[in-house]
């Protein structure tokens, strides 16, 4: 078995600054805000997981059933040798493509980029022991910022998948895609998950079930602000709001307080005050249309050549050549 290697461009040390920036700018912001990517400590992992097996939480199931169907379809049209996935590489829906490009005979390497070692050093061990022969590079990273230390040869598709994207807001994805397309030579692929504008009705129940795991994931976020930088939220006296825009075309996540608080963020000497009722954004997750996709993909320099979705149209999944 080949070990596998990981390439570290970001160090705890990197990450906690980074949480302490976004915090202060988010929390010092009129109206408050806090990004989305501190959601995901073990147990903020560990609810999405859940997530993804409510009845109400579509995508993931829709986008699985597509790559189902495809997986062939990419590895015939890429003839990827390697393939990198931005964020988790330990997904059913990875393994997916692995066993697709190694059947098309072309698959060389699989270098997943992520924030986490850890759950880097997990993945890259178990892919390696399943997928002989792979070539396995971890590269610890945030999607954002690393693009540019992916290793480079051996006609690579990019995966980003699970509808990620759409945490992004629209200038943000602009400049993703166009670093994407920078760190691309022409020739090579983009695959990319993104799901559909449908009615608002599932869109707010996928984002706000039945049984609270959504609520929970959001006030998630508080926790690990209380234990990473000794605020003390709390936590129960906020309420998870999940609203429909229909003039962004995104789900947007909220916190709201129940009542009026004043929250002390030790480590950022801050304190902040909450009015009853008051809402906190902590997520974008945008839902788009073929023909959006399409225009921001060329915008960046990428040619949108395939567009498959899952039957029932909730779904969508790119293939794009740079
Ligand atoms: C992991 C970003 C794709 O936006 O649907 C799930 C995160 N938030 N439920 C999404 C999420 C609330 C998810 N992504």
């Amino acid at each position: 078995m080949t070990l596998p290697v990981l390439d570290i461009h970001l160090t705890e040390h990197d990450a906690a600054a980074a949480l302490r920036a976004d915090v202060l700018s988010g929390l010092t912001a009129n109206p408050k805000s806090l990004p989305p990517k501190w959601f995901y400590d073990e147990r903020g992992s560990e609810l999405f997981e859940k997530i993804t097996e409510l009845p109400e939480y579509y995508p993931t199931g829709a986008e699985r059933e597509v790559l189902t169907q495809v997986a062939g379809e990419i590895a015939a049209t890429t003839g990827a040798e390697t393939m990198v996935e931005l964020g988790s590489g330990s997904s059913a829906k990875t393994r997916l493509l692995l066993d697709a490009l190694r059947a098309n005979h072309t698959l060389h390497r699989f270098v997943p980029l992520d924030v986490s070692a850890a759950a880097l050093v997990q993945s890259t061990a178990a892919l390696a022991e399943d997928y002989p022969g792979l070539e396995v590079r971890g590269v610890v990273g945030d999607f954002t910022r690393h693009l540019g230390r992916l290793p480079v040869g051996g006609r690579r598709l990019v995966a980003f998948l699970g509808g990620t994207i759409g945490n992004l807001l629209p200038a943000e994805r602009a400049d993703f895609f166009a670093d994407i397309r920078a760190a691309l030579e022409p020739g090579e692929w983009l695959l990319l998950g993104t799901d559909l504008v449908k009615d608002p009705d599932t869109l707010v129940r996928a984002y706000d079930d039945s049984q609270g795991v959504t609520a929970d994931f959001n006030r998630n976020v508080l926790r690990v602000l209380n234990r990473e930088l000794d605020a003390d939220f709390e936590v129960d006296a906020f309420e998870h709001v999940a609203v429909w825009d229909e003039d962004w075309e995104w789900i947007e996540m909220r916190l709201r307080a129940t009542k009026p608080m004043s929250v002390r963020v030790d480590a950022l000497d801050l304190e902040v005050k909450f009015d009853a009722g008051e809402e906190m954004r902590t997520e974008v997750s945008a839902k788009f249309r073929q023909s959006g996709v399409r225009r921001e993909l060329a915008a960046a320099g990428f040619d949108l050549r395939k567009w498959w979705t899952d039957p029932a149209g909730r779904f969508g999944v790119s293939l794009a050549r740079a």
